[in-house]
Formats: structure tokens, C-alpha cells, sequence
């Protein structure tokens, strides 16, 4: 889906046009992918648009950096606002909106810290990535497990978003593609279940849900916990445990989630098909809380939506 450009792009602080937001080729990100990023949508409510988890997802920015030895020179508040006012500036909701930490133009050398810091973030409109048809209701897709292993504990740090990990991504995304499916399942260094290369994953047995920890190669998503802390509070049972492969196919239900994915079912693995290829009640009553809290159809109750002040920066 190529992306549709908005008017205006936030860097360093300032509101510059989208057209003028490039980089030197010898930036030290574009030879060395030295940067962290986060992935975040607004959506539209009947009483406007707002971002989902906002907070949450710049302090995961902040973890990201400063993993990387990037110390911001903004504050977590002071990130967020900057997110309101892009969105609210670009008139563009829902969207897609990601911010992005770089070691920019400076020195070539692999060590980083002779480059300097650019901070930027960008909004635009965006879909589904999974295409479940989020519209019209939760539609399972076909996955395979990758002959690509998940980034390794001690290798390239999982906890941290960092834009080199999806060269890892992008092998298990490129596989599944050519072979048909619609996305791909790593394990992680010791065979067991991590995650989707863009995606937690959750799968549904015995009636309880299933999720990897943190242990296993994940990055510690933001939906993951939304979907953790809906399931407990409808009284269903979450367990983060290690999983075998084999359990992906005998599961009653499966689901990727992710700010990109959202909830989306899966309905085989490796052509074996999973809970006889139906959304499962688990998985449906996760998908209906989730898009009834985005979509302003159920309260707000875990506070998770922060408001764009659009009238105050339109009118200004
Ligand atoms: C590798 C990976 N795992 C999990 C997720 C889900 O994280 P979140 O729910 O915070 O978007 C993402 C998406 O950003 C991801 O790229």
C-alpha cells in the first residue's frame, strides 16, 4: 500500500513540509538501519480522533533509544503532544503514525555515537496490514511457521523497536509471501513459538489464552498487553508461557495482534487448518471489545484513548 503523503512531518521539534524531510545517503541509519521506531494509530470516534495507548507507546520509543544509547532530549509528555499536534495539524484520522529516532549524517563508522540524533514523526492514512477486513467483521487468515528463527536472546535486543530487527522480519514476511500465505510464524533460537514479524500472537486452549513471555525473542507489544488486561477483566484466563510448534495446530483458536494487525484470526497453520477454520468465540469476543473501545461504540474503561484537540489547532 503505497503511502499517502500529509502536509506536514514533525522534526526536532518543529513542523516541516513532507517534501523536505530527507536524509544524506551517508546518514549513518541508511548504511547501519541505527535507528528505533514506534508504530501507533489514531482512530476516529464519534467525539473525535484519538490516539490509542499514546503514553505507552513513547515510553517504548524512550526504552527503544536509550537501549540503543540514545538519550532523547524530550520528554515522554512532551512526545506525545508533539503526536497530537501532527495529527491534529495533517487532518488525517484515522492513521497510521510513526515516530522515528536516527543516528543521522556525521561519521561512518560502526560506532554510532559521532552521529547525530534526528527525531522524526510522520502520519498517514493507513489500513489493516493483515487485511482481516477489520470493516466488516474478523476474517481468519492462512500462516506458515518460517524456516527463519526469530532474532536470538543477546543478539539484537527484542525488547527494544528497533528498525534492524525487520531485516529479520522481512526474511519470514518475504517467505511466507512467496509460498502463499498471508504471514509467518518464528520461533525463536530454542524452537519454541515467538511471534509474527510484525505481530504477537495468542492462541486459545482448553478455553484459556495463550501468549508467549517476553522471554521468547517478543517485542513486548502494546496490543499484546491490551488484549492481556480485556481478557482478565471479561474473566478469561491469560497464561505467557513457553509454546511448542505443535501447539499452534491443535489450538482451538489463533490471532496475531499488533497496532498494525489489530486482532486478526488465523485459520491454518502450515495448511493445517486451526479450530475448523472458524473465528473462535475467544478470539471473536477480543476482536468486538477492542474495535468497540477504538471505535467509541464501548466506553473508554482503561483510559487507553487520548483525544486530538483538532478544533483548538485547526482554528488557530
Ligand atoms: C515484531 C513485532 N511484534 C509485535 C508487534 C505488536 O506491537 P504493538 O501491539 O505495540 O504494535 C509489532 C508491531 O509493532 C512488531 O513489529
Amino acid at each position: 500500500m503505497p503511502i499517502k503523503e500529509t502536509a506536514k512531518i514533525w522534526h526536532n521539534g518543529k513542523l516541516i513540509n513532507w517534501s523536505d524531510a530527507t536524509l544524506h545517503v551517508m546518514s549513518h541509519v541508511v548504511n547501519y538501519g541505527s535507528c528505533v521506531f514506534e508504530g501507533i494509530r489514531a482512530y476516529q470516534l464519534p467525539s473525535g480522533p484519538a490516539i490509542f495507548r499514546a503514553q505507552e507507546h513513547m515510553q517504548r520509543l524512550i526504552d527503544s533509544a536509550h537501549v540503543y544509547r540514545m538519550e532523547l532530549p524530550y520528554t515522554r509528555q512532551e512526545l506525545v503532544d508533539a503526536m497530537l499536534d501532527l495529527v491534529a495539524v495533517n487532518e488525517t484520522s484515522p492513521c497510521y503514525i510513526r515516530p522515528l529516532v536516527l543516528r543521522g549524517y556525521g561519521d561512518l563508522g560502526v560506532n554510532p555515537m559521532n552521529s547525530p540524533i534526528e527525531i522524526y514523526m510522520a502520519n498517514y492514512e493507513w489500513g489493516n496490514f493483515l487485511a482481516s477486513g477489520a470493516q466488516e467483521g474478523p476474517v481468519g487468515i492462512d500462516a506458515c511457521v518460517s524456516t527463519w528463527t526469530r532474532i536470538a536472546p543477546n543478539t539484537l535486543p527484542a525488547m527494544a523497536k528497533a528498525g534492524a530487527n525487520y531485516m529479520n522480519s522481512q526474511l519470514i514476511k518475504m517467505e511466507a509471501t512467496v509460498n502463499g500465505f498471508a504471514e509467518g510464524i518464528a520461533l525463536d533460537k530454542n524452537g519454541y513459538v515467538s511471534e509474527g514479524p510484525g505481530a504477537n500472537l495468542f492462541l486459545v486452549r482448553k478455553g484459556k489464552l495463550i501468549t508467549a513471555p517476553i522471554g521468547n525473542s517478543v517485542l513486548p507489544g502494546i496490543t499484546r498487553d491490551s488484549v492481556i488486561t480485556m481478557a482478565q477483566d471479561l474473566g478469561v484466563e491469560v497464561i505467557e508461557q513457553v509454546i511448542p510448534r505443535e501447539m499452534l495446530y491443535i489450538a482451538e483458536e489463533l490471532f496475531f495482534c499488533g497496532t498494525g494487525a489489530e486482532i486478526t484470526p488465523v485459520k491454518s497453520v502450515d495448511r493445517i487448518s486451526v479450530g475448523g477454520g472458524n473465528v473462535g468465540p475467544v478470539t471473536r469476543t477480543i476482536y468486538d471489545e477492542y474495535f468497540g473501545i477504538v471505535k467509541g461504540t464501548k466506553a473508554d474503561r482503561f483510559n487507553w484513548l487520548t483525544p486530538v484537540p483538532v478544533a483548538e489547532v485547526v482554528g488557530a
